[in-house]
């Protein structure tokens, strides 16, 4: 259905695979349009109870934005360019269904923000993770300097935004850019986390992130008000009456 983004669903999964291997899945405006409908699809499709995002052809998850598109920009539409990305990270990010990151390679840029804005983020040993825009006389403009010091911390994010280096996948493990490292096949281990995700409560996930996700840009008292108006959300639900019960009569919680 598209040109360079791939969109599939298996056992409640939905895959959305950046396939532009000739450019190293560099995001074009066309593969960003892309990319913007299927996380609409994932979000929308009812089936889907995990998102798994991953790069095609075994080097690059994603390369970046596109240095070719953005050579002759002019400043409004680079300004348009990085607000496009931005909103389509931020509906990946917001999204109530876990979105998880499989990164075989390349992470840089723009592509390591796209992992940034995923909940969980799987890398292959061959992972290098960078933000190298620096080199090209700019410097991160989807979202990566508000995500990466919020993940990594600011003396982290700031020696990485301005020497450029590319940081090997059990460095990214260490500094927290990542949650696990595998030799080979990070899809494999997405599968795995997604599958143990799926015998959980999917609306009580939703809610849960939603607490991280918004009491995150709260200050402590205030997140935690907003955890118990959350928490008592979930009373709301099919899944806590069910859940509660399956516990005490001692059987397996069968959730929707
Ligand atoms: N945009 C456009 N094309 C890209 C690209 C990108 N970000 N990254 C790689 N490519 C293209 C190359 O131009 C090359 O195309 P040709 O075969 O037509 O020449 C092809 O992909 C393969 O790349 P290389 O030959 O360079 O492969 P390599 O193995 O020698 O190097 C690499 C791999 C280190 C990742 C190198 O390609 C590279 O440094 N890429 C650019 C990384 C980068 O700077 N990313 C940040 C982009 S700016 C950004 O993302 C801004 C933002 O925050 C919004």
């Amino acid at each position: 259905m598209f040109e360079s983004v791939i969109y599939e669903v298996k056992n409640n999964i939905g895959y959305i695979t950046i396939n532009r291997p000739k450019a190293l899945n560099a995001l074009s405006q066309a593969v960003l349009g892309e990319l913007s409908q299927a996380v609409d699809m994932a979000a929308n499709d009812p089936e889907v109870k995990v998102v798994i995002i991953t790069g095609a052809g075994g080097k690059a998850f994603v390369a970046g934005a596109d240095i070719a598109a953005m050579q002759f920009m002019t400043p409004t539409e680079a300004y348009e360019y990085a607000l496009f990305a931005q909103d389509i990270y931020n509906r990946i990010q917001y999204m109530p269904k876990m979105v998880i990151a499989a990164i075989d390679g390349y992470a840089l840029g723009g592509g390591c923000e796209l992992a940034l804005a995923c909940d969980i983020r799987v890398a292959s040993k061959k992972t290098m993770m960078g933000i190298p825009e620096v080199t090209l006389g700019v410097f991160p403009g989807f979202a990566g300097t508000q995500r990466l010091p919020r993940l990594v911390g600011v003396s982290v994010a700031k020696e990485m935004l301005a020497t450029a280096r590319k940081v090997g996948a059990e460095e990214c493990k260490a500094i927290g850019l990542v949650n696990h490292v595998v030799e080979e096949n990070p899809v494999a281990k997405a599968e795995e986390i997604a599958a143990a995700i799926c015998k959980n409560s999917i609306s009580a996930i939703a809610l849960g992130k939603r607490a991280i996700n918004e009491g995150m840009e709260m200050e402590l008292k205030k997140g935690i008000e907003h955890e118990a108006a959350l928490f008592a959300v979930s009373f709301t639900t099919e899944d806590q009456r069910e859940g509660m019960t399956a516990f005490l009569e001692k059987r397996p919680a069968n959730f929707k």
